[in-house]
């Protein structure tokens, strides 16, 4: 177990004219998962890659466990990377494979044989010990990589996209293998992923990273238990990332700002309430209502024309995505950033060109400002309401 630290790392590749990671500050605590996620070039491996020490460090300062080891090589840092690729070695057996760097560090053998056998138990990796990677299944493989590390028994573990190459179903049992080898080994993690629900479903925390913007401060967007990254995104960016399909976003213009209450007017008109802190100097201001597919309720038609007495407005469906248990009605409406998306369960009774009255809940709205910041909510969210 150890603390990992992170103080203003950045980096660049081209002696500081491209910047690809700025002013990162970090601390993982002791026994922690966290995980990184963020849209493909964002910087992900690059940073975990500077943890453990195969790519140099710009600026900043890592630590572990209180050591500063910018200058550390990998091997010093004692911490264990599992890639997506696997890499192991083909012309060697899985024990082989798992033994390969307790030997090249001169291990004693039996200590060697004793990490190798429990490993391959947690694992059941038992009854393969002595096969080649190229007669394993791609879960097997990652097994066999992740019993590669664990033998050596590092302070933090660092995992890049470990299970991009499996499929749905076996991606879901290898989260579910590794939440539980956490949960006994309680080694500090730090799990690198573009897969929200792997992030959501593994990490105590969640580091939100985006790619770095011409005169941006800092390319770390939040921070948090995957919980308050959905109910409390800190901005425009984070919400739109956290929850699938994504968080819909409506132009507006706040007409009167309050501490509890915000009213908002939609740039198509109609008036909203939406449960948010804003200040009197924000009246008249740009801003961007969110409100989540899962949140947004279907009304009856008979009360279509309630738009401007409860949080109502009338849109036109342009597609249905119909998944069996629930589907998704994709809507047409003048102040709607790309589409409305509802979420129905069940296998949505509606029809293209229907027009339909939506109502958005007040305390399900989130509201930013036009930089794309985040006005405190002023309400606990309501519980999901399943509607079909
Ligand atoms: N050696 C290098 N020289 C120059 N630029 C590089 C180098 N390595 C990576 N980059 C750039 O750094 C950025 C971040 O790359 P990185 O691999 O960390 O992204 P990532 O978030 O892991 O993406 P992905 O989800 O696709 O794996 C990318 O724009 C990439 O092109
Ligand atoms: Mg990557």
């Amino acid at each position: 177990m150890a603390e990992v630290k992170l103080n203003g790392i950045s980096k660049s590749y081209d002696q500081g004219k491209t910047w690809i990671i700025k002013d990162v500050n970090l601390e993982i605590h002791n026994g922690e998962f966290v995980a990184f996620i963020g849209p493909s070039g964002c910087g992900k491996s690059t940073l975990l890659r500077m943890i453990c020490g195969l790519e140099d460090i710009t600026t900043g300062e890592m630590h572990i466990d209180g050591e500063l080891i910018n200058d550390h090589p990998p091997h010093e840092r004692q911490v264990g990377m599992v890639f997506q690729s696997y890499a192991l070695y083909p012309h060697m057996t899985v024990a082989e494979n798992m033994a390969f760097g307790l030997k090249l560090a001169r291990a004693d053998k039996s200590i060697i044989k004793q990490r190798v056998d429990e490993a391959a138990r947690m694992l059941q990796l038992e009854p393969l010990l002595e096969r080649k990677p190229k007669a394993m299944s791609g879960g097997q493989r990652q097994r066999v990589a992740i019993g590669r590390s664990i033998v050596q028994e590092p302070r933090v573990f660092l995992f890049d996209e470990p299970l991009s190459n499996l499929d749905v179903a076996l991606r879901v049992q290898m989260r579910q293998e590794l939440s539980q080898l956490h949960r006994r080994l309680k080694t500090t993690s730090i799990y690198v992923t573009h897969d929200q629900v792997e992030a959501m479903t593994l990490a105590n925390r969640i580091v939100v990273l985006s790619p770095l913007q011409p005169g941006a401060k800092t390319n770390l967007e939040q921070v948090g238990g995957p919980l308050e990254l959905y109910h409390h995104p800190a901005n425009l960016f984070v919400a739109g990332f956290i929850g699938s399909p994504k968080m819909n976003f409506l132009n507006a213009e706040l007409q009167q700002p309050g501490e509890e209450w915000s009213t908002i007017k939609l740039t198509s008109g109609e008036t909203l309430k939406v449960a948010a802190n804003t200040s009197s100097s924000a009246c008249g201001s740009q801003v961007i209502i969110g409100i989540r597919p899962e949140h947004v309720l279907l009304l009856p038609d008979k009360k279509q024309d309630q738009t401007e007495k409860d949080n109502t407005v009338i849109a036109t469906v342009s597609t249905l995505e119909r998944l069996g248990s629930e589907s998704f009605i994709y809507l047409d409406h003048d102040s709607v950033r790309e589409y409305l998306i509802v979420r129905v369960t069940g296998s949505g009774l509606q029809n293209e060109n229907d027009k339909l009255g939506i109502h958005l809940p007040p305390k399900q709205c989130h509201l930013f400002s036009a930089e794309g910041l985040a006005f405190s909510r002023t309400h606990k969210p309501e519980l999901n309401t399943c509607q079909s």
